[in-house]
């Protein structure tokens, strides 16, 4: 742990899909010795629950079942040393490969833009960041689930970018894929992510931009270290 590490705060990064915030969160939670919270994999969870048990089709969602349902399902984090990472639990069971599938994907802004959900996720997403030191990655952490955050990242790249991005790692997993079907639904959720009623993604008056098109992925995290370390030498002990 570097000296940085020991004094906690809490850091939030929130910004449009595809931007690799969770890259990000990730390697800046490791060099500093704290949690890193994918907050996005807990919208996928439930999304994966309610497939599961038939209450969203064609991100239709069946609201006065999840509602029931919704005290039933927990959800935790455990540590994967293959990956040296954090892998989230649904009930128990570890669903980390199966909150990437396709299905939960076309879902998830559905869920993701109910209220009860929202509310169900954001107050156990606040029980984690209680003894700081933690780095968490969304759309409203700044904003809704820690705006007291010592530092707000908001970070964003030219849409084309970012399809091109995620267009090479799927070529690379030999994934049939077409660049302007990704662009579209890039850019599709990013309208759904601004305009939904609940807790729309929004920058935080006091978030950092961190337009990150044309960075490489070192340039980001020694952006962000020198932020963390001008934040914890002005924090209070
Ligand atoms: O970051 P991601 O693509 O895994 O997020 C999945 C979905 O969850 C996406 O539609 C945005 C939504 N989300 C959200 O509304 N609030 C968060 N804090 C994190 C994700």
């Amino acid at each position: 742990m570097t000296e940085l590490g020991k004094k906690k705060i809490i850091i939030a990064i929130d910004g449009y899909s595809s931007c690799g915030k969770s890259t990000v969160a990730k390697e800046i939670a490791k060099q500093l010795g704290y949690i890193f919270i994918d907050s996005g994999a807990m919208y996928r969870a439930i999304t994966l629950d309610c497939l599961r048990a038939g209450r969203v089709t064609n991100g239709i969602v069946d609201l006065a079942g999840l509602q029931e349902h919704l005290d039933q399902i927990r959800i935790n984090f455990i540590f994967n040393p293959a990956t040296l990472h954090n892998d989230i639990c649904l009930n128990g069971e570890n669903v980390e490969l199966e909150i990437r599938q396709l299905e939960v994907a076309q879902n998830v802004s559905q869920v993701a833009a109910i209220g009860v959900v929202r509310r169900f996720l954001v107050a156990q997403q606040q029980e984690m960041g209680k003894s700081k030191g933690i780095v968490m990655d969304g759309r409203d952490i700044g904003t809704v689930v820690f705006p007291k955050a010592e530092l707000k990242i908001f970070m964003t790249a030219d849409p084309r970018i970012r399809a091109q991005r995620r267009y090479d790692e799927m070529v690379a997993k030999n994934e049939a894929v077409d660049f302007e079907e990704i662009l579209s639904n890039i850019t599709a959720r990013d309208r759904f992510d601004e305009n939904r009623e609940e807790s729309p993604l929004r920058r935080a008056e006091d978030a950092i931009l961190l337009d990150n098109s044309h960075l490489t992925r070192e340039e980001q995290f020694s952006w962000i270290l020198e932020k963390v370390e001008e934040k914890v030498k002005n924090s209070c002990p």
